[in-house]
């Protein structure tokens, strides 16, 4: 039996952040499935991504619902994905869907964040054509019919801007303007030709045409799923139309520090994924994230072993040969720390009791002693077999240790294969 407080509610998707080509299942629109069910794709699926906006919810719906009625009688959806929210929105939305039949609401209890909400929301969706709009009427509803006009006319992406003409934020503070716009530079340093593809990158109400994002395993983190839809989208023809972001009237914005620093975290993310080194990694299966934080966490070690043996020798006037000790052992406790919170903190979170700690810092040890010999023994074939310059010779064999120890402490030591 269908729970009839469930049946409106979307199935969520699991697995891959990945839009299907074509719409999938109808179980996902809440009712049984059958494998032969059709699922007629519809022009236009809207997904409202909301968090603590019960005051807002029914205002949006209704403005959007006598929108696209207009212009789009029965050949739209709205998705509200609520994020399980304290104020009970999923629930304030789901009482709307009597008076307005092309809303469906999904209600997520076991994943949060606003970009996943959006691409779980594209998944379940059945447009050709899929958007995102805020929930909180910071994002004008009006501007919809522009992009929908864009998208007809052929773009695969049609963006509301800010810094277009026509566009603007109504009353923000020098701060805010500064912090966007600083972003927005660094964005530029990152990842140029994403940033530069259009004006207002971090904006967060667009629409896309589903076959320029079906297909593509999305990752996105944080706020910016724009970036992520440029960065990993086949997007050829972009579009932009000037809008004034409002003031919020009721509620509150979730953003805070913690979305500057996912900002950042994304940026590097796709730089990566989209650079020659993530294309040559992906054609390898080698992985490339992982191996560039390890790198930096090495890095650190080596600062920290200079300074400690500055300040053991020189400071503490300890023998060269125990002030060395002293130093080669900190900095590797410096990076096992880093390794064990960063580099593989997925990995670790699984097996995170005191002694499987314990276990890996002591495996850790020995792994960097034994790369400690083979660089050694490299670095003499390098300099005394192979005549090569000592700083050369000394360069290559620990780049090569560093890949080594990498290899080794991924197989051996966090262990990726044995958790998948
Ligand atoms: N499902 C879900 N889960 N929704 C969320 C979450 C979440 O974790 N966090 C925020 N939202 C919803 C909010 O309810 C709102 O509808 C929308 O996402 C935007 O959140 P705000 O907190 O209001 O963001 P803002 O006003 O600072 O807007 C900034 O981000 C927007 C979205 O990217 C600006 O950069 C806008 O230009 C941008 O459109
Ligand atoms: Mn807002």
């Amino acid at each position: 039996m269908i729970n009839i407080q469930q049946k409106h509610l979307l199935q969520v998707p699991s697995g891959l952040l990945q839009v299907p080509r074509l719409p999938q299942s109808s179980s996902t629109h809440g009712y049984a499935a059958q494998p032969s069910d059709l699922v007629f794709p519809i022009h236009f699926s809207l997904i409202i991504p909301t968090f603590n906006e019960r005051d807002n919810i029914e205002k949006m719906v209704g403005q959007l619902s006598q929108l696209l009625d207009e212009v789009l009688p029965n050949d739209y959806e709205l998705l509200v994905v609520d994020d399980n929210s304290p104020d009970l929105t999923w629930q304030y939305a789901q009482d709307l869907t009597d008076q307005y039949p092309n809303l469906l609401v999904m209600r997520r209890q076991h994943e949060r964040g606003l970009s996943t909400a959006v691409i779980r929301g594209w998944q379940a969706a059945r447009g050709e054509v899929v958007g995102v709009i805020d929930a909180d009427l910071q994002h004008p509803p009006a501007v919809l019919l522009q992009l929908l006009e864009k998208i007809d006319a052929g773009a695969d992406l049609a963006v509301a801007s800010r810094h277009v003409e026509g566009g603007g934020v109504s009353s923000w503070s020098a701060t805010r303007r500064f912090l966007s716009r600083g972003a927005q530079l660094l964005g530029l340093m990152i990842l140029p030709r994403v940033l530069s593809s259009v004006s207002d990158p971090m904006s967060g109400y667009f629409l896309v045409k589903r076959k320029a994002i079906a297909g593509v395993p999305l990752n996105p983190v944080g706020y910016k799923i724009l970036l992520e839809v440029i960065g990993r989208g086949d997007i050829q023809q972009i579009a932009e139309v000037g809008y004034v972001f409002q003031e919020r009237e009721v509620g509150e914005s979730k953003v805070t520090w913690r979305q500057y620093k996912d900002y950042l975290h994304h940026l590097t993310r796709l730089r990566i994924d989209s650079g020659r080194l993530g294309r040559w990694g992906r054609k390898f299966n080698f992985p490339m994230g992982r191996f560039i934080r390890f790198a930096f966490v090495g890095l650190s070690g080596l600062l920290v072993d200079m300074g400690l043996l500055y300040f053991f020798y020189e400071i503490l006037s300890f023998g060269l040969t125990r002030s060395a000790i002293l130093a080669g052992e900190l900095a590797i406790v410096n990076n096992f720390l880093w390794n064990d919170r960063w580099t593989f903190k997925d990995l670790s979170k699984k097996q995170s009791s005191p002694r499987q700690q314990l276990k890996r810092f002591l495996k850790f040890n020995i792994i960097c002693l034994m790369g400690l010999i083979l660089k050694i023994l490299l670095l003499n074939v390098l300099f005394n077999g192979l005549h090569l310059n000592a700083y050369l010779a000394n360069f290559l064999a620990i780049a090569v240790v560093t890949a080594w120890n990498f290899w080794i402490n991924l197989r051996l030591n966090w262990r990726v294969t044995q958790i998948g």
